[in-house]
């Protein structure tokens, strides 16, 4: 990716900018797919700082943030987890899906992120270590109809007073986006796609659809076309068969609506 790969449509690069030089972590909410990870990648390559990332699962254990004692020729040691080697290397920590985690490993979160920027190591040796100047920690969510996703600790939450929204873009917006991966020579089946995917976002919203397509989908929908896929079968296979998943109903309601744009 080139530097400027990243189209700052809701200006959240100032506000990133602003949060840091005044040492406030932010946190970035939106559903899949809308840019969160490539805002933040884009923000840390232009402070020239170096990146670790934890993504949040169910199985995200303490362990995996604090540290964990190893045994190796009889020799015990401790394997620093990845929010100490970031607290004491002072780089960007990039907390992905926090709100998947179970709450008792969120709890250990809170403790290096409060105003203080340290923690104990009561897992090793009680060392406390203290966060290396221009530490800086950015957190996304799902909204939470994501399944898997939970309400995050109030407290936990007030360790990010800065928050952005990243929602789907406008379609003029996101028309430009996609530019950025394909050729644009298929403009106006483009800016089809985009409105298909719009419709099938609303009827997500609305519960009328199990599924809504993200900018991952729109760009892929433009990858095909550049392959010479004709629109309908694009659309078919980016934006409809995915709906199989959710049986024949479902997937006939999407399939209507490809008809109706593209044709039969
Ligand atoms: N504003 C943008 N400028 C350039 N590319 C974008 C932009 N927004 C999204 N994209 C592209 O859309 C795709 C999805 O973006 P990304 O992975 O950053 O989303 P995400 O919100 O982190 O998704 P998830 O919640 O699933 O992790 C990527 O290919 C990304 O490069
Ligand atoms: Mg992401």
């Amino acid at each position: 990716m080139s530097e400027s790969f990243y189209l700052d449509w809701n200006n959240s690069i100032p506000i990133l900018n602003k949060a840091y030089e005044s040492d406030l972590f932010v946190i970035i909410i939106g559903p899949k797919g809308t840019g969160k990870t490539s805002l933040v990648r884009d923000f840390v390559r232009s402070k020239g700082a170096k990146l670790d990332s934890i993504n949040f699962s169910l199985r995200t254990r303490e362990s995996h943030l604090v540290g964990s004692k190893t045994l190796t020729n009889g020799t015990v040691s401790f394997d620093e987890g990845l929010l100490v080697k970031s607290m004491r290397e002072g780089s960007m920590l990039y907390l992905d899906e926090v709100n998947s985690a179970e709450a008792d490993v969120l709890l250990r979160l809170d403790e290096a992120l409060d105003d203080r920027r340290q923690i104990v190591l009561k897992e090793s040796t009680g060392e406390l270590i203290k966060a290396k100047e221009n530490w800086f920690v950015i957190a996304t969510i799902n909204p939470l109809s994501h399944s898997g996703t939970k309400e995050l600790p109030p407290q936990l939450l007030s360790r990010f007073p800065v928050r952005i929204s990243l929602e789907y873009p406008p379609e003029d917006i996101e028309l430009e986006i996609i530019k950025k991966y394909v050729s644009g020579n298929h403009e106006s089946e483009l800016v089809q796609g985009i409105k298909l995917a719009n419709i099938l976002r609303q009827a997500a919203a609305v519960e009328e659809l199990f599924y809504s397509p993200s900018l991952r989908e729109t760009i892929a929908f433009g990858k095909l076309l550049d392959k010479e896929t004709s629109t309908k079968e694009a659309a078919t296979i980016v934006f409809g068969n995915v709906y199989t998943q959710w049986g024949n109903i479902e997937h006939q309601k999407v399939r209507d609506i490809i008809t109706s744009m593209f044709g039969s």
